[in-house]
């Protein structure tokens, strides 16, 4: 690496941030396409305000937003693109003249997991379990897709139910044809009220994240039978129980670390306005597989 005066600062703010993939991921991207930037982790723990001043200042032309300010990072922007606003979360600043403009790449780095791995979620159905805020941008994500039906399950419904009614009024709002009937929650213990199959099933959950590893939010064996495919956002452990349990049943699984690499891309090409070779994405996964 040759930092010079001319080098381009980029970062990620969070607490905690000491475990971040995202050095990593964006110093490798940067040095694969020979682009002359460096990005680091910032810890921040003192006033939001400040922070994003003191970034914009600077100069720092890019910053990733991780726990706890994704959505309190929101009323220090200068703008928020309409989907990040709708999910009400921002994971993704860009440096223009007016501010920093905020993005949501955990939603685009979902859908571009599910483009590369030829899933497609229109006339499905697709079930979410979760209503926290990863389970929000999902949720997000999938109703743009024009699914059969979307069913929320979070052992908290009045979160799930929360989540419904942002999605029908973005929907309402945008002319995408999600009606109320398409849109349902229930109890991850009603789970067996399901009346459909060939689920499309994302694990929004913190339930089964290394170190709880045994654990799994769902517990009945007929709802993974009526699941053809499984997409658990967690990356740590490589294999979830929620992934084997759509394994053990015939169902393809997939773990979050694509989806990790793919917003971290989407958020590389938003700054540098490029697009990033498939290869190249390829190769960071590789490398982050390694690092689990
Ligand atoms: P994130 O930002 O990663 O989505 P979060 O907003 O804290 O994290 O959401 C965590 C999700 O995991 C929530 O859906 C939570 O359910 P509640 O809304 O009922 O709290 C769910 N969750 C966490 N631990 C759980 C457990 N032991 N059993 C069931 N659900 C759990």
């Amino acid at each position: 690496m040759n930092i010079n005066g001319k080098t381009a600062v980029y970062g990620i703010i969070g607490k905690p941030i000491e475990h971040t993939m995202s050095p990593a991921i964006h110093n490798h991207l940067s040095q694969a396409l020979g682009i002359d930037s460096v990005y680091v982790p910032f810890r921040t723990d003192g006033n939001l305000e400040d922070t994003v001043r003191g970034l914009y200042s600077l100069g720092v032309q890019g910053i990733n937003v991780t726990v706890p300010y994704k959505t309190e990072i929101i009323k220090e922007l200068g703008g928020v693109d309409t989907l990040a606003g709708a999910v009400g979360a921002v994971n993704t600043l860009k440096y223009t003249e007016n501010g920093f403009y905020g993005y949501n790449t955990d939603v685009m780095g979902l859908e571009r997991e599910l483009d590369s791995e030829g899933i497609s979620l229109q006339g499905r159905h697709v079930v979410i379990l979760g209503a926290g805020g990863a389970a929000r941008a999902a949720a997000f994500m999938c109703i743009l897709k024009s699914p059969a039906t979307l069913t929320i399950v979070n052992r908290t419904k009045a979160k799930a139910e929360e989540i419904r009614t942002s999605l029908l009024a973005y929907a309402k709002e945008n002319n995408i044809g999600a009606g109320e009937k398409d849109i349902r929650t229930m109890e991850p213990s009603d789970i067996n009220s399901l009346p459909e199959s060939g689920y499309i099933a994302f694990q929004c959950t913190n339930v089964g994240l290394y170190p709880d590893v045994d654990s799994c939010i769902i517990n009945n064996d007929s709802f993974f039978e009526k699941t053809e495919t499984g997409i658990d956002l967690i990356y740590k452990p490589e294999t979830t129980l929620f992934m084997k349990k759509v394994a053990n049943a015939g169902g393809k699984a997939y773990n979050g670390l694509k989806m990790l690499v793919y917003q971290a891309v989407c958020a590389y090409e938003i700054w540098n306005g490029i697009s990033v070779p498939r290869n190249v994405a390829e190769d960071v996964q590789r490398l982050l597989a390694g690092k689990q």
